[in-house]
This record gives structure tokens, sequence and C-alpha cells, in this order.
């Protein structure tokens, strides 16, 4: 579903590479690895693919791993794309901020903050300008106002199941940087895990929604 050619593809995959390498080193923010101690930046996986999924952050295992959606929402993530009928193979998968998040014990993962996540987003940009998805599903709330211009106390499930048509733009600014996005916002895997099967049934029709405007 929805792969580009073998030539765009090629030369995308060298400088989507050189791209995380840039990422890798980044030091804007205080979760720069080397302030607060963890592995190291979650780099994105999957190909060049016209379907993207942006989760939150990344958590103790993908921080173990270097690779987004290894832990217990990566099985739910899996569930849905089952579910749906994707191949996990077929997505390019990322993350809005690109390091973990951590709580004061270091331990404990945490929401990334508004300013983590202003820090990172040139990152996904440029990877969402790179990869050019059709579509793109974000998961949660924090991926969602990552792509989407919303109100400061926007109730996710007013988006969810939808699709919304927006160019990117730079943090208080009008300047567009980037080509038109259709945006799917979905419910986020980890709570899912809290929530029940009626979530679970509407996140997966937000990702046959999402298939559906790729094969379009
Ligand atoms: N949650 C996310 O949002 N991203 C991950 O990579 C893992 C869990």
């Amino acid at each position: 579903m929805g792969y580009k050619t073998y030539w765009q593809q090629e030369s995308l995959v060298i400088e989507l590479e050189q791209l995380k390498n840039e990422y890798s080193s980044c030091e804007i923010c205080d979760l720069c690895p080397k302030s607060s101690g963890i592995n190291g930046v979650v780099r994105s996986s999957g190909p060049v693919s016209s379907l993207a999924i942006i989760g939150e952050a990344p958590g103790a295992d993908e921080d173990a791993a270097g690779e987004p959606f290894v832990g217990r929402a990566g099985k739910m993530l899996d569930k849905l794309l089952e579910s749906a009928k994707i191949k996990r193979k077929q997505a390019f998968i990322t993350n809005s901020v690109k390091c973990r998040p951590t709580q004061n014990d270091g331990k404990k993962n945490r929401t990334p903050t508004s300013d983590e996540c202003e820090s990172c987003r040139p990152w996904l940009y440029k990877e969402l300008q790179l990869v050019k998805p059709k579509v793109i599903i974000t998961l949660g709330k924090i991926s969602t106002e990552s792509v989407l211009a919303l109100p400061k106390n926007f109730t996710l499930g007013e988006y969810v199941n939808k699709s919304h048509e927006t160019h990117l733009r730079r943090e208080n600014s009008p300047e567009i940087i980037t080509d038109m996005y259709t945006i799917v916002p979905c419910w986020h895997p980890s709570y899912l895990m809290q929530h029940g099967r009626k979530k679970f049934d509407e996140a997966v029709e937000c990702f046959k929604l999402a298939k559906k405007l790729v094969l379009q």
C-alpha cells in the first residue's frame, strides 16, 4: 500500500538517514541524552510511505530499543494495524518528540511539555517534508496538536476519525512551510489500554479511514 517508486525511495531513504543522523546529535532541549541520562534518540521506523503514523514520545522500551512503538503501546498499535489490514512495515512511524521524557526519578515516563514538543517540531516537519505521506494518523492529543492548529483546550474526540487538511506552519507564524497534508486524528494506543472496546473500535475506524484515503 502506497509505496513510492524505487528511484523516489532510494534518494529519499538516503536523505531520511541523513536527517536522522542530524537529529540524533540534537542538543536543543533538556531531553538531550547527554543531559538526561536516557539512552538516546528514538529514530523513525518504516519505509518512505504514503501513510505516516505519529506518536507522542518514546517510553522506556523504545528508549532501550531505539525504535518507536516496541513496548506495550506498540503491541496495541500492532492490533490496530492488523484490524485495519495494514502491515506495520507499510507505514512510516515516528514520534512528535524524539527522546524519552522521564519524571524526576528518571524512571517513569511522562508526557512531553509543550516546550519540548516545540523544540522537536522542526525535526518532525523535516521528516514529513521528505516522506510526503498522503495521509498522517496522529495518535493522541500531543501529536494531533503537533500538526493541526487547534484551540488551547481542544477535545480530541471532536477530531477523531475525521480527515483534516492542513499546511504545517512555524510556531506563532502565519508562514506556510509545507505542502498540504491530510490528517486523521486517532486515540493514542496507551489510552486504549485503559478504555474499553468502544474506543478501540473507533480507533480501528480511524485506521480504516486513513487506508481508504491513501488508496483513493
Ligand atoms: N508511545 C508513543 O507515543 N510513542 C512511542 O514510540 C511509544 C509509546
